[in-house]
């Protein structure tokens, strides 16, 4: 295919990249579903992908990754900034020279047999001031397929970018070169795990990733771009990228209100992001589900665009009680990776909510019953789908300007101790809550599940520099919004009793605390000041219609100062990895918070 491209900066990586990958083809990607079509058929043709049954899922295919290769791999991901100390304690630094060495010998030849595929794309509406274009290069049609989904992609970003248009080189390879003659067999092309790289360098805003066809690791404008890159420009720049949800919540009366929540990976975020209320009267509509890039606006106010197009949601839990809003958004032209293949050529995942089929293929590829006693479906399976396609998709999704945020969430998954809503005492308490916060680790890191990690704003693994600076950026930007600045919130929906049960209901029910949040953005007297933050009071959280016992709210709203202390405890351990770089305004946070304690 002919290139293109007029810009000479593109055109000479692309030869440079194709010079060192050795593919056996270029392809310009256009975007059109004429070729997302075609790459689908080619996908199908070679067995790796399964079309479904166009009565159950019109024009949406199953993919079955390697069993190396089913989520992001954290301990693989680099910040190699120039100055270790720049990448900070909580990232993997390598010096970016070493790293480019070991990388180009890996590169060499890696695309052989393959199509080399340029993706061009645009985080964010294309044209919006806030957007930025990044350009893919891949090995991967799967990952071609899915960057068509989740950002605006092809001819209309290379006709944007014109002939000196800046964008982030973003270069991705499987990692699996194909001798003469050889083909993949219908198995998922990548390379085992200590070989993966997913590469950042923040001063060259560069990405390489390599040995990965998953999700996060290879889809670059996401992660890579849209927050670990993007950390650093938003420093540099005077913004905030936030690994956030955003949605809009009308009142009865008809108000909107936009709230921004950052909640680590499998936490709740897309739930909460196109929740149905289940107090009447109140809607929510979806914004976005993951990421969130957020301005100050003219008017002093925070504004937030998701620069993202599709949502790529963890499918095993949701159902039509959970999450309707999302099956709907994947019931067509939707993409699944690793969920159950029924006899009927429909998927199926743990927790759907309809009955398991007796039979059917599991995310292995393997026979499958569902008495066998084994998951079907990997629990980091996810669904790739159009945003647009969402039922409750926000008239103001794709507004270049943005939605003016009203009140910011942190979260977590925390069986004791957090309560179900703590609202920050000022914007540096609300900062010291977003740094300290931490969660039980999900499957959407491949590594250790269940244990309580530090996740400071939900952004460990996504922080593109020192996230002492980054706790830094934060002060800075609240001083900035002084008395325009959003509300700040920590909720936990995932408190458990001494059996193990969840003690609050969450999905829609989380409804009821955010109208306890609109009642404190109005500023009604429903909350009581105590030493770790602002709690509802008794009777401020709306239970109408809901079944929990009244001891049970009082302690999902109340102080457990013991629980506290050692919580503090674990945020000053965490701190102290940061060798003094942590801000004075939040070890002031801190030593407040402990006196207050006694
Ligand atoms: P990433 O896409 O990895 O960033 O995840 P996410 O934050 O969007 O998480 P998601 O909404 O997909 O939820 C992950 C898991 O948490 C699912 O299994 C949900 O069923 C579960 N979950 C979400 N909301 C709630 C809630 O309010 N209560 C409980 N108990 N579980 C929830
Ligand atoms: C997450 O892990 O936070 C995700 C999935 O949203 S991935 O795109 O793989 O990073
Ligand atoms: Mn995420």
């Amino acid at each position: 295919m002919t290139n293109p491209s007029k810009n000479a900066k593109l055109n000479a990586w692309v030869d440079e990249i194709a010079a060192l990958c050795k593919p056996a083809n270029i392809h310009w990607c256009d975007g059109s579903q004429a070729e997302y079509d075609a790459l689908c058929q080619q996908m199908v043709d070679s067995g790796l992908a399964t079309p479904l049954n166009a009565d159950k899922k019109p024009g949406c295919y199953l993919f079955r990754s390697d069993p190396s290769d089913v989520a992001r791999v954290e301990k693989r991901t680099f910040i190699a900034s120039e100055k270790e100390e720049d990448a900070g304690p909580t990232n993997n630094w390598i010096a970016p020279a070493e790293l480019k060495k070991t990388m180009t010998e890996l590169y060499d030849g890696c695309m052989k047999g393959r199509t080399l595929y340029v993706i061009p794309f645009s985080m964010g509406p294309l044209g919006s001031p806030v957007s930025k274009i990044g350009v893919e290069i891949t090995d991967s049609p799967y990952v071609v397929v899915n960057m068509r989904i989740m950002t605006r992609m092809g001819a209309a970003v290379l006709e944007k970018l014109g002939e000196t248009g800046a964008f982030v080189p973003c270069l991705h390879s499987v990692g699996k070169p194909l001798a003469d003659g050889e083909s993949d067999g219908g198995k998922w092309p990548c390379a085992p795990i200590e070989q993966k790289y997913i590469d950042h360098f923040p001063e060259e805003r560069v990405i390489w990733s390599y040995g990965s066809g998953y999700g996060g690791n290879a889809l670059l404008g996401k992660k890579c771009l849209a927050l670990r890159i993007a950390t650093v420009q938003a420093r540099d720049e005077g913004w905030m990228a936030e690994h956030m949800l955003i949605l809009g919540l009308t009142s009865p009366e008809g108000k909107t209100y936009y709230i921004a929540a950052a909640f680590p990976s499998a936490c709740g975020k897309t739930n909460l992001a196109m929740m149905m209320p289940t107090l009447p009267g109140w809607k929510v509509r979806c914004v976005g589900d993951d990421i969130a890039w957020m301005r100050i606006g003219d008017d002093g106010r925070l504004y937030a665009v998701n620069p993202e197009a599709g949502f790529f949601g963890v499918a095993p839990g949701t159902s039509m009680d959970s999450n309707p809003n999302a099956l709907h958004t994947c019931e067509k032209n939707s993409i699944f990776t690793n969920c159950v293949l029924t006899p009927d050529g429909d998927i199926w995942w743990e927790g759907m909510g309809v009955p398991a089929p007796e039979k059917g293929v599991d995310w292995h590829g393997n026979e499958w019953t569902k008495d066998s006693g084994t998951p079907g479906a990997h629990p980091n399976a996810r669904f790739t789908a159009p945003a647009s396609q969402c039922p409750v998709i926000d008239p103001d999704w794709e507004n270049p300007n943005g939605v003016p945020i009203s009140a910011i969430l942190f979260g977590g998954r925390r069986p004791s101790t957090i309560p179900l809503v703590n609202e920050s005492l000022s914007w540096e308490h609300g900062v010291f809550m977003g740094s300290s916060t931490g969660s039980e680790t999900t499957a959407a890191n491949i590594g250790e599940v269940g244990v309580v990690r530090r996740d400071p704003f939900a952004m460990l693994p996504f922080c593109g520099y020192n996230m002492a600076d980054y706790f830094g950026h934060w002060l800075k930007m609240g001083q900035k919004l002084r008395d325009k600045a959003p509300k700040i919130f920590f909720v936990n929906w995932f408190r458990k009793s001494p059996e193990g049960k969840f003690m609050w209901p969450g999905y829609g029910d989380n409804s009821r605390v955010l109208k306890y949040i609109v009642d404190r953005i109005e500023g009604r007297d429903v909350g009581v000041k105590t030493a770790v933050g602002i709690l509802p009071k008794p009777g401020a959280i709306d239970t109408t219609g809901l079944d929990i016992a009244p001891e049970t709210l009082a302690e999902l709203t109340s102080v457990d100062t013991e629980g506290w202390k050692r919580e503090i405890k674990g945020v000053e351990e965490f701190y102290a990895k940061f060798d003094g770089r942590v801000p004075a305004a939040l070890m002031a946070e801190l030593a407040s918070i402990k006196e207050r304690l006694g």
